[in-house]
Formats: C-alpha cells, sequence, structure tokens
C-alpha cells in the first residue's frame, strides 16, 4: 500500500512544545520540538484503509547522547514502552526509526509519550 506521511508540524498532530524550524533537514514545514519534560508527547491521527500490523517509520534527531526513550501508544493503549530515540549526533542529523504498530481500520491515535526529563528528539514526521 502507498505510504501516508503525517508531518509533526502539522494538524491534526498534537505537539506538547513548540512547532521549530531552526535545524536543517527536516520535512514539511518544521518539526515538533516537544518541552523537556518526562511526559511530553507528540500524537499523530493515523488513518489505514484495513485493520492489522502496520510498519510506522519515525524520522526524528537527538542531538544529546542521552536515549531520548518513548512510551508509544495506539489508541491509548500502549503499544512499545521504552522505545529508543538514541542519539543522532546533531540536532540537523535526523534519522528514522521503525516499528510494527497494531491498527484499527480508520483514525487511529498514535502518542509518543517521553520516559525522560529531556522530553523527546526533535520529532519531524511519522509515515505508515
Ligand atoms: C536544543 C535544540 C532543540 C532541542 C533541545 C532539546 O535547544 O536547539 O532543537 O529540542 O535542545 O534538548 O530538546
Amino acid at each position: 500500500a502507498a505510504t501516508n506521511r503525517y508531518e509533526a508540524e502539522s494538524a491534526p498532530a498534537v505537539c506538547d512544545g513548540a512547532i521549530a524550524s531552526n535545524h536543517v533537514g527536516y520535512s514539511g514545514s518544521g518539526f515538533c520540538d516537544t518541552n523537556n519534560t518526562i511526559g511530553s508527547a507528540v500524537q499523530l491521527t493515523v488513518n489505514t484503509a484495513a485493520a492489522g500490523t502496520a510498519t510506522l517509520t519515525i524520522r526524528y534527531a537527538n542531538g544529546t547522547t542521552a536515549n531520548r526513550s518513548a512510551d508509544i501508544s495506539v489508541n491509548g493503549a500502549m503499544a512499545q514502552p521504552g522505545f529508543g530515540f538514541e542519539g543522532t549526533g546533531a540536532w540537523t542529523a535526523w534519522a528514522s526509526k521503525t516499528l510494527p504498530l497494531q491498527l484499527n481500520a480508520g483514525t487511529n491515535t498514535v502518542r509518543l509519550a517521553a520516559t525522560t526529563a529531556g522530553g523527546l528528539g526533535n520529532i519531524d514526521y511519522l509515515d505508515v
């Protein structure tokens, strides 16, 4: 199936922080720079035609050396606790992580919530 891209800076995405564009290399018009605190989140609304396991690709940058891991939930249910978003070397060095998630047909809410005090890395988009 075709890949759909959901930009973290575009509604209906929710960004607990600021939409920023101060580090080049992002897709679209910017990225979500979450607040540096546990629980800071990015929430995306994704649509799929059929229920089943989908591969999600999350593009991000983490200019620190700390793993800015996230609890990833789907439709309010924990799916991937403590999923790693390791350092990428620079805030301008964007990298992608993929993971399988079980999605419903139609609208799904995918939420990444920071598990460390640094908040999330800068989140660019989610491809499904
Ligand atoms: C820096 C960087 C931000 C980043 C932040 C952080 O301020 O410029 O893009 O989000 O660090 O530590 O999260």
